[in-house]
């Protein structure tokens, strides 16, 4: 009895070292299951690494969303307003509407997207210390920012509160780790659609007020809030688990702490896979074809493995060479829709850094991975801290551990959960499909 009592608490302990990578590994088995795996995965077998950029390229790797089954999947994680989404787009006079309105609101001067972001850092950080999750404490900043630069006007408090919630359930709905809230999303295009005579550029002619204002959800209350508080997450996680990096970027010059930036997107890029709808043959060689139709998966974190030596190792050294030479797309193709936000992202990025970094020592000792479901837990300590409070953040460090180990376990059958409904009910949907039939 006592044996089997005592076998029964070991495996019980043991949950956390076994039982994510399974739960996640049945969960990756029951999408294939249920959305069919009709990409052909680049790199692979068909086309290497050495093919990547240049298949990428081809004008024929043009199509976004009609035709692939992963596309109703992508549309209902982002409803409400998919079909006005500029990454889902097609090519166009639509598209060409919707992307130059982007890369006009995109185009603030340097000198004012640095001062904002400063602002920005000041009004959302207050008082914070202790534990906190990055990805969260990131959101509210990156709301504050995108509204200020969309509409020319300091965020008000219920703003920021809609748009942060509004981000935040569709990156967690995007990781299987909750369900969707269409109420509040409808809520926030609600908003939207009462401000767009205040929008600082002209919005794209030709399209309805429902369909402006889901143009705006899309590419910056949703894309650029969600992604922007990503990518810091990532960044802040980095700096935290190396405390020489984070002390080096505190006094380095921009050059060293845009390769720990460059570093940082290459080991956790935001993209798993961009896919594309082949608009025509692409012949790789005299025997083999991509037939028009096929769905191309191109796989970020596999291609920015590739041609490294050591590549799980954190290393901005390597960006001593330039970046346009290495596997390294961050913000994708330049040929074939690359972010537009590929100029400010960075500058922004590096001044929020360093704006946190002169306030807090940053300590994690969560899991780092590229999908972060964790949001990244971390301890922020006031600088200038006293011995009674770097006593605190031993005993935090190992309570963070031991949470995050046990939280492994039960966010890996939510996921498993939600992840099988939402793909099944995306599928019942099938958002892209009808919008293309009617
Ligand atoms: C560090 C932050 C960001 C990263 C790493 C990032 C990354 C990317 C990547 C890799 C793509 C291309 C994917 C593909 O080829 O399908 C993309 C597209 C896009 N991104 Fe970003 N992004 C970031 C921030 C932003 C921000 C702040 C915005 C603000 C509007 C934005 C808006 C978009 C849009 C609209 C597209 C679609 C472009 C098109 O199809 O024309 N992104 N992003």
């Amino acid at each position: 009895m006592l044996i089997i009592l005592a076998a029964v608490v070991a495996v019980l302990l043991s949950l956390p070292w076994w039982l994510p990578a399974r739960v996640v590994a049945l969960r990756v088995r029951v999408f294939n299951r249920v959305n069919g795996n009709e990409g052909i995965p680049v790199p692979g077998p068909l086309i290497g690494v050495d093919r990547f950029r240049e298949v990428y390229s081809h004008p024929a790797a043009g199509g976004r969303s009609e035709g692939a089954a992963l596309s109703d999947l992508f549309w209902y994680w982002l409803a409400p307003g998919p079909e006005m989404h500029q990454e889902h787009l097609e090519a166009g006079e639509r598209y060409d509407a919707v992307a130059r309105t982007t890369r006009a609101l995109l185009a603030m001067p340097r000198a004012e997207a640095e001062d904002l972001t400063r602002r920005c850092v000041a009004r959302t950080m207050g008082e914070t210390r202790g534990l906190v999750r990055l990805r969260d404490l990131m959101m509210p900043l990156w709301a504050e920012f995108y509204y200020e630069l969309v509409f020319a006007e300091p965020c008000p408090r219920e703003a920021r509160d809609l748009i942060a919630g509004n981000a935040n359930d569709v990156v967690t709905a995007l990781k299987c780790c909750g369900l969707r809230h269409m109420e509040r999303r409808h809520r926030l295009t609600r908003h939207l659609l009462g401000r767009l005579s205040r929008v600082r550029v002209p919005l794209p002619p030709g399209l309805s007020p429902r369909e402006q204002a889901y143009y705006l959800q899309g590419a910056f209350f949703n894309t650029a809030v969600v992604q922007m508080s990503e990518a810091m997450a990532h960044l802040l996680m980095v700096l935290a688990q190396h405390p020489g990096v984070q002390d080096d970027a505190r006094t380095a010059d921009d050059r060293h702490l845009d390769r720990v930036i460059a570093e940082t997107m290459r080991l956790y890029p935001l993209f798993g896979v961009a896919h594309r709808i082949t608009t025509g043959d692409i012949p790789l060689d005299e025997h083999t074809t991509i037939p028009a139709g096929s769905v191309l998966c191109f796989d970020y974190p596999a291609f920015h493995r590739s041609g490294f030596s050591d590549p799980d190792r954190f290393d901005p050294g390597r960006f001593e060479r330039p970046a346009k030479d290495l596997n390294h797309i961050p913000f994708g193709i330049a040929a074939n829709r690359p972010c537009p936000a590929w100029r400010l992202a960075p500058i922004t990025m590096r001044v929020a850094a360093r704006e946190i970094l002169t306030r807090y020592d940053l300590r994690s000792s969560a899991a780092h991975t590229r999908s972060m479901p964790n949001r990244g837990p971390c301890l922020l300590i006031p600088r200038g801290a006293t011995a009674r409070v770097l006593l605190y953040t031993r005993a935090a460090l190992l309570y963070m551990r031991a949470r995050d180990r046990w939280e492994d376990v039960w966010r890996s059958l939510v996921q498993l959960v939600l992840g099988s409904y939402m793909v099944w009910d995306a599928r019942r949907q099938r958002l892209c499909a009808h919008h293309f039939d009617h």
